[in-house]
């Protein structure tokens, strides 16, 4: 073995740093959902005021001979930021835990917790598909997903009802916080609007949202049978199970939110027409527009932790659904080639922008 200097050597102990952490990343996701599983973030929320280790431990649901573990469970947790610790100052010098703002994205009551996305994410019907992506890489299956499940991705969902319920919630908690920024910061995009269409509209909490803060509007949601034919719609708002790929209600307006990042870009340009269609079809007054909600990657100005957040979503479309996220001028492309002549992209999302498109 050759002789290795003082520099070499540090460089080589970096990088192998480097290679213990990406090997072990997995245990970042996985501590955490051992953690929602336990309830342990809304154990602490519950206790209303920093809580002690031998105060967390005799709250949760865990087998006596665990309790020695849940510091060590807490200590990375901690480490991520995921929650925070402070000496209580007391006679014992106890430490005590709190919630940070993450962990308070995890509680189970929180409108808009991403409780259900990290469960959703992190079961193994969809980790599955990763241990498969080497093989998918070799073979000609359209996702890693498929080569897990041997089963198209909407097929296996409306066949699992665990899932399905999983993904709605998912979808639904989303709509959530979207709709209450959208309706905030972008008003003037459903303003005047008679008629919208939710294609992919999953439950319909998106909708519901928008026709509670524009009452004059019809809000029909488009879904997949297995997802919408159970619901009730109300006055203002109704359900039809179809496939979009056959056809879009009319609409003055088209909303696609999380929808084109699932499909590949000739999938996206047949949605897009249909949409087209509907937005013009003789029904309407006027030619109407289709709202897009979804990330338009790199248009971000640099924040590292959100490129990263792209990146991810978009290998996570890739292996599951074979979808993609895109960056403008690949948005443009799609566009353009299903005959739409403007659009204008508004970053008001975080990650996610919403984009008006006008034929
Ligand atoms: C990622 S979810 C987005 C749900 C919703 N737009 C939201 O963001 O909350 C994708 C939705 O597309 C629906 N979907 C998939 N294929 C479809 C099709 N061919 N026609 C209509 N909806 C479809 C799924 O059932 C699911 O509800």
């Amino acid at each position: 073995m050759e002789l290795i200097n003082e520099e070499s050597a540090s460089e080589l102990l970096q990088a192998q740093t480097h290679v213990w952490n990406h090997i072990f990343y997995f245990i970042n996701s996985m501590t955490l959902k051992c953690a929602v599983q336990l309830g342990i973030p809304d154990v602490i929320q519950k206790h209303g005021k920093p809580m002690t280790l031998s105060e967390l431990v005799s709250a949760l649901p865990i087998h006596p001979s665990k309790a020695q573990y849940v510091h060590r469970l807490m200590r990375i947790l901690v480490h991520s930021g995921f929650f925070s610790q402070r000496n209580l100052n007391g006679v014992d010098n106890q430490e005590a835990y709190s919630l940070t703002q993450s962990t308070r994205l995890l509680l189970k009551d929180n409108p808009w917790s991403v409780r259900a996305h990290l469960l959703f994410v992190l079961d193994p019907v969809l980790t599955k598909p990763w241990d498969c992506l080497s093989t998918w890489f070799q073979n000609d299956d359209r996702t890693a997903f498929s080569v897990a499940h041997e089963k198209a991705p909407w097929e296996y969902v409306g066949q699992d009802p665990r899932i399905n319920n999983l993904c709605n919630e998912v979808m639904a908690r989303d709509s959530i916080l979207a709709c209450k920024l959208v309706v905030n910061k972008c008003k003037g995009i459903f303003e005047g609007v008679s008629s919208l269409v939710d294609v992919g509209g999953g439950i319909g909490t998106m909708a519901k949202g928008i026709t509670e803060a524009f009452p004059h509007m019809d809000c029909t949601v488009l879904d997949l049978p297995h997802v919408v034919s159970d619901l009730q719609g109300c006055k203002n708002l109704k359900y039809v199970a179809g496939d979009m790929f056959q056809a879009v209600p009319p609409a003055e307006a088209i909303l696609l939110k999380w929808m084109l990042h699932n499909w590949s870009d000739e999938d996206c340009v047949k949605i897009l027409k249909r949409c087209k269609q509907a937005i013009m079809s003789k029904g309407q007054q006027k030619a109407g527009k289709v709202i897009i909600i979804d990330m338009v990657r790199e248009n971000l100005n640099g924040d590292e932790g959100s490129i990263e957040t792209q990146l991810f979503f978009d290998l996570q479309m890739m292996v599951v659904v074979g979808g993609m996220e895109r960056n403008e001028k690949e948005w443009a492309k799609l566009f353009f080639d299903a005959g739409f002549l403007n659009y204008k992209i508004h970053p008001v999302l975080g990650t996610r922008a919403l984009i008006e498109l006008y034929p």
